[in-house]
């Protein structure tokens, strides 16, 4: 795995898998203002320079919030996910930040089993968080402390 900081240029890459991948999708919009706000936005790159994934990591005061995590379709179950999300907490663990947190569809099983695996833990339920086609779905809230005990 080759993580490094996402350039506008990747924008339309990133954008590419996002919608192949997520059921409701960030917009180019939404992926611009992560890289204007300088929220910490990595990409995968392979040698021939394909983008196969991609993190962004808010940070909050002395925590930060994982906005997005993205693999594309043809990458998945390969372990990518999780060296990504390794890489993101070894990061937020340099800044000497608290903990990651993060929230995610109640629904999104392959997101929820991966922050299990790397060691966050449910910490609160957002009711009716998201739209989804059958009107709304819960939101969990999930956390990793990075102080003390190493997890995963
Ligand atoms: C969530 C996502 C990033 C995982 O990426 P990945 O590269 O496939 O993850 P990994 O291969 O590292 O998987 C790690 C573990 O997570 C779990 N997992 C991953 N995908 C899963 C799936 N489809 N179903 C069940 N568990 C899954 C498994 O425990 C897996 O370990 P295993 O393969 O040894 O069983 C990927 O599925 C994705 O891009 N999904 C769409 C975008 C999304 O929902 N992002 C999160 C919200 S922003």
């Amino acid at each position: 795995m080759t993580m490094r900081a996402m350039a506008r240029d990747d924008v339309d890459a990133v954008l590419a898998i996002e919608q192949a991948v997520q059921r409701f999708p960030w917009t180019r919009g939404n992926f611009a203002d992560a890289l204007n706000c300088g929220y910490d936005c990595r990409v995968d790159e392979v040698d021939n320079g394909a983008i196969r994934g991609y993190a962004i990591l808010m940070p909050v005061a002395d925590e930060a919030e994982l906005l997005a995590i993205g693999v594309a379709q043809a990458e998945q179950r390969k372990g990518l996910g999780s060296a990504m999300l390794a890489g993101m907490l070894d990061m937020a663990r340099e800044k000497n930040l608290r903990r990651v947190f993060l929230e995610v569809r109640a629904s999104n099983d392959a997101a929820i089993a991966l922050y299990r695996r790397a060691g966050f833990g449910e910490i609160g339920l957002r009711r009716d968080y998201y739209q989804n086609a059958s009107g709304s779905e819960d939101a969990l809230v999930m956390a990793c402390e990075l102080t003390g005990e190493v997890n995963g």
